[in-house]
């Protein structure tokens, strides 16, 4: 039977909303990137008080032509949250009538997005609109049906990280996103989780980027020896410090041995298979028992039925990234649990402390 045969003109229209809303919902994030090309959010902050639309307008980079274009770009922007708006009086000459205009001002979110600052997300929003990044979510389907390892390596011929390394632009913003992830998380764990990493003598940062979250462990706990290993052409350019060093390497091979292994942002990378040969290497590299030996790992912990739903789809969305770009997956708790198993480790902790993600520390 027909489906309007089935349901009332009401559903059938709001089944046709939800439809329509999910098609045209990559406005949003394009409308962000717009906003963000065109120095809006530092613009307001430079002003140093709501900025009327008039100001706003004759503040960018603009054609004359299509100024009558930003109040429709900021109102689904106010609309989505990244900017707040209030009437503000504007005089603009002694004895004239005053008179009301919108005025915009930024919003938590939208004070993340200015072009400077430790916490700016700016680049991992960026990244993920790169047309690089985009295109192969346009063959997920046909990917689905070959033997490819991933949609990103069907449509460029080379892994994610081989395409990284090769695209200046997107090396830039992906290491970028990285180390200002890392700045957060630096705050996280000086903040938060001090206790995990007290006691500890030396610590090995595995996939440590270009060593922010490294260097503030060397920095907080002076009597940690901390080592960053990643690939040649992240670490060729970092210097070490007191109790810090860089390595390139290939943690599939070998992880020099350490008190405690870090993985941030590693293990939902790679497959199953892949994640329990990193953990193994781990496990090699941490041989003593009896000096609290932990591999500490920062990753999502999926399908936790108290976080809030918005939190949820995000970490669905990191699921569909990992598919779509690399090997790998979200993973909830029983499948964090059957890896640690297969790599021969004993016991692990979870402490849910990080946002999105979880902090685990994983015993042998
Ligand atoms: C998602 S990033 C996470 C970086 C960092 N831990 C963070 O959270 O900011 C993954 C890191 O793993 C590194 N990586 C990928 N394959 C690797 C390998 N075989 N050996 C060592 N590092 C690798 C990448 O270069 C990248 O820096």
């Amino acid at each position: 039977m027909d489906v309007g045969d089935e349901v009332s003109a009401n559903e059938l229209l709001q089944a046709h909303g939800l439809i329509w809303n999910c098609s045209l919902n990559f406005i949003k994030p394009m409308s962000l990137k717009c906003a963000v090309e065109l120095g809006i959010p530092d613009i307001i902050n430079n002003h140093g008080q709501p900025i009327t639309l008039s100001k706003l307008i004759s503040s960018l980079p603009i054609h004359s032509s299509k100024a009558h274009c930003i109040y429709r770009l900021m109102r689904i922007l106010v609309h989505s949250g990244f900017f707040a708006t209030q009437k503000v009086d504007n005089k603009i000459d002694e004895g004239e009538e005053e008179e009301e205009e919108e005025a915009y001002s930024l919003t938590i979110a939208s004070r993340l997005l200015l072009k400077d600052g430790p916490w700016r997300a700016t680049p991992f929003f960026l990244v993920q609109l790169e047309p690089h990044l985009m295109t192969p979510w346009h063959f997920v389907s046909t990917w689905l049906q070959n033997s490819d390892p991933t949609p990103f390596e069907m449509v460029h011929g080379k892994t994610f990280w081989d395409g990284v390394g090769d695209e200046p632009r997107l090396k830039y913003l992906f290491t970028e996103a990285m180390a200002t992830d890392s700045q957060l998380m630096v705050k996280v764990i000086v903040e938060e989780c001090k206790q995990v990493f007290e006691g500890l003598t030396s610590l090995v940062d595995v996939g440590g980027g270009t060593g922010i979250v490294a260097k503030a462990i060397a920095k907080t706990f002076p009597n940690i020896m901390c080592t960053v290993l990643d690939l040649p052409y992240v670490v060729a350019n970092s210097q070490g410090a007191k109790n810090l060093n860089f390595i390139a390497g290939d943690m599939f091979k070998e992880i020099p041995p350490a008190n405690a292994i870090l993985l941030k942002w590693i293990l939902h990378d790679w497959s199953d298979e892949e994640a329990v040969m990193i953990l193994k290497r781990c496990r090699e590299a941490i041989w003593s028992k009896e000096k609290g030996e932990k591999v500490i790992i920062i990753d999502m912990v999926i399908e936790n039925p108290k976080m809030d739903k918005k939190s949820a789809e995000t970490q669905l969305y990191f699921d569909m990234l990992m598919m779509v770009n690399l090997t790998g997956r979200e993973r909830n708790q029983k499948e964090w649990e059957s890896l640690f198993v297969a790599a021969g480790f004993s016991h692990y902790k979870i402490t849910p402390i990080v946002g999105l993600r979880s902090l685990m520390e994983v015993y042998p």
